[in-house]
């Protein structure tokens, strides 16, 4: 599986940022943990922490072809970018949601995310532990899909000369 990691805005300051709401964890900390996750896994993985709505557009509407899974903290955009929501969901990738705090149990303009819908699922209120999570629910997620494709039945004969098996021919 080859992984981008999106970090939002002024998630860099992580360690010094209301350490009471966002912990005392470094992004550097969470990053070299996704590293050694996705080492462990197989996982080729990418990770860039942006403050710029446009580039986190381009870096999604670049993924095709590239990239089979996205795990992003949208930070601050999570509440107000159409735009970041519009390129997830003309990617396509598997994408996964994260947030280090509670975003439903914080101020009303954060409980909602614009973003979420679009994405597989959302991690939210577990400090760092909400990517390793975030990973972890893509990698099966791939998993799973990979192992659905790998067991479709490849179809035998042209479609049009193809009769249902007896058990499952419809009475009629
Ligand atoms: C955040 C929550 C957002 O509301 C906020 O703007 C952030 C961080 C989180 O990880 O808890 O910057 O995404």
């Amino acid at each position: 599986m080859r992984l981008l990691v999106i970090h939002g805005p002024n998630l860099q300051l992580l360690g010094s940022r209301q350490p009471s709401v966002y912990g005392k964890t470094d992004l550097a900390t969470i990053n070299q943990d996704l590293k050694r996750l996705a080492a462990m896994r197989g996982v080729i993985v990418t990770i860039v922490q942006s403050n710029h709505e446009g580039e986190i557009v381009e870096l999604i509407g670049k993924t095709k072809g590239r990239y089979d899974a996205l795990l992003i903290n949208p930070a601050a955009y999570t509440h107000t970018s159409i735009a970041i929501r519009d390129a997830i969901e003309a990617a396509g990738l598997l994408t996964v949601e994260v947030h280090l705090s509670n975003i439903y149990a914080r101020e009303p303009f954060r409980q909602h995310s614009l973003i979420a819908p679009v994405c597989q699922g959302q991690i939210s209120g577990f400090g760092p532990q909400s990517y390793r999570w975030g990973f972890e629910a893509l990698v099966a997620l791939w998993t799973a899909r990979s192992a659905a494709l790998t067991a479709a039945p490849r179809p035998t004969a042209a479609p049009g000369r193809r009769r249902p098996s007896t058990s499952r021919r419809r009475k009629r």
